[in-house]
């Protein structure tokens, strides 16, 4: 699996939009699911300032603004489980041990297939269906150790 979105398949990407700023995010987004490594590196930003003519500072303060974006590499598929206090007490503290012991998942790490990262968050909103977490765009509610053993290997099964 390539690891970069090389300068040419940015600019692929970027062609797709216009270079007026309203369009910034939604670029940003394509360019983020695009990269094998599923974030903004510096050559996505670098092609950013040259197709919208902004400067890195401005660039920055968007990707850095919005919490969705990451200018850190990333598994393909982002875990991000809910860390808040419903979520906790319903049984998010057993999941955190149960992907560190099963799955070697830690915050801030990637898996050594580069398929999984996970990063704890705060609220995402399911908070009556908990505990939850959501993996790049999609949620999932109710969570057991089992369901999460499910959900990771039909994730894999997506590579
Ligand atoms: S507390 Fe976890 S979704 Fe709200």
């Amino acid at each position: 699996m390539p690891k970069e979105l090389s300068n040419k398949e940015a600019h692929k990407i970027l062609s797709e939009y216009s270079n007026n700023k309203q369009d910034l995010i939604k670029a940003l987004h394509k360019l983020q699911e695009n990269h094998p490594q599923n974030y903004l590196s510096e050559t996505i930003l670098d092609a950013c300032c040259s197709h919208f003519k902004l400067t890195k500072a401005e660039i920055y303060g968007v990707v850095t603004y919005y919490t969705m974006f990451s200018i850190v590499p990333k598994g393909k598929f982002h875990i991000s489980l809910c860390k808040s206090p419903v979520c906790t007490c319903m049984g998010g503290i057993n999941l955190i041990n149960h992907f560190a012991e099963k799955h070697k998942l830690k915050p801030g790490i990637i898996s050594k297939d580069g398929l999984f990262s996970l990063e704890k968050v705060e609220c995402l909103g399911r908070c009556g269906k908990a505990p939850s977490l959501m993996i790049n765009k999609n949620v999932y509610t109710n969570l057991t150790p089992e369901k999460v053993d499910q959900i990771l290997n039909s994730r894999k099964n997506e590579k």
